[in-house]
């Protein structure tokens, strides 16, 4: 996920993420106050970014979608974590931009949604969540939900992908992984974290 909040709180993050247990061990505190702001985050981030893609995307095509995902994504969640005092991204198993490379949290929790999946989990409803200490006694309040693929998607993260839209993405992402999707599959996760009191 990208850091847009101070460096000294991102640095603890990433400790807090190398320190974390196992996502299994740790019981997720299910309704409480940070779960709720950040099930709300995860939607506001969502139908924002999804409204100027889609908007994009009608009016001047999927290049111009592109032009939403790899200028407005950052700087949405950038914002968004700015008002609400919580990072908030997005991270997969197959990133497109190596910005959104997970770290070992949030690798552990995808593949938990994967497991989950497979067991029959729709992955529309998959979310966990987790409060994690570090080696300091800091403590970071953390939450994933997962994003599905939806039909809209597969124009840029499908196993056919048009000319045009192969071109851009090559010149944007050398080393972009997030392709080959199909409808319903478990495309990334939403990602947010705040650090405890
Ligand atoms: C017009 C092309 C386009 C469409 C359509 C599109 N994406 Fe993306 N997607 C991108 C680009 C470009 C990035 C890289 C953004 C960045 O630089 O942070 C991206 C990144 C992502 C990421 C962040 C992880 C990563 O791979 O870097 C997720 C999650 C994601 N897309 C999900 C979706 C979902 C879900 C949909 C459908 C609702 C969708 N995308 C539709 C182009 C697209």
């Amino acid at each position: 996920m990208r850091y847009a909040l101070p460096l000294a709180l991102s640095l603890a993050l990433i400790a807090n993420a190398a320190s974390a247990k196992p996502p299994a061990d740790a019981a997720p505190p299910e309704t409480t106050a940070e779960v709720k702001a950040s099930r709300a985050a995860a939607q506001q981030f969502s139908a924002t970014l999804k409204d100027a893609l889609q908007q994009a995307m009608n009016s001047s095509g999927p290049v111009s979608g592109m032009t939403v995902c790899h200028d407005q994504a950052g700087q949405i969640a950038d914002k968004l974590s700015q008002e609400l005092g919580m990072l908030v991204g997005r991270t997969s198993l197959k990133v497109r931009n190596p910005q959104n490379a997970p770290d070992n949290w949030e690798l552990a929790v995808l593949k938990q949604f994967e497991a989950r999946k497979a067991q029959g989990e729709p992955v529309d409803k998959l979310e966990f969540s987790a409060i994690i200490p570090d080696d300091q006694g800091q403590r970071t309040f953390r939450y994933m939900k997962a994003i599905p693929t939806a039909t809209l998607c597969l124009t840029c993260h499908g196993g056919s992908i048009s000319a045009e839209v192969d071109a851009k993405l090559k010149e944007l992402y050398p080393n972009d992984k997030a392709r080959g999707f199909k409808e319903g599959d478990l495309r990334g996760a939403f990602t947010i974290a705040k650090p405890m009191p």
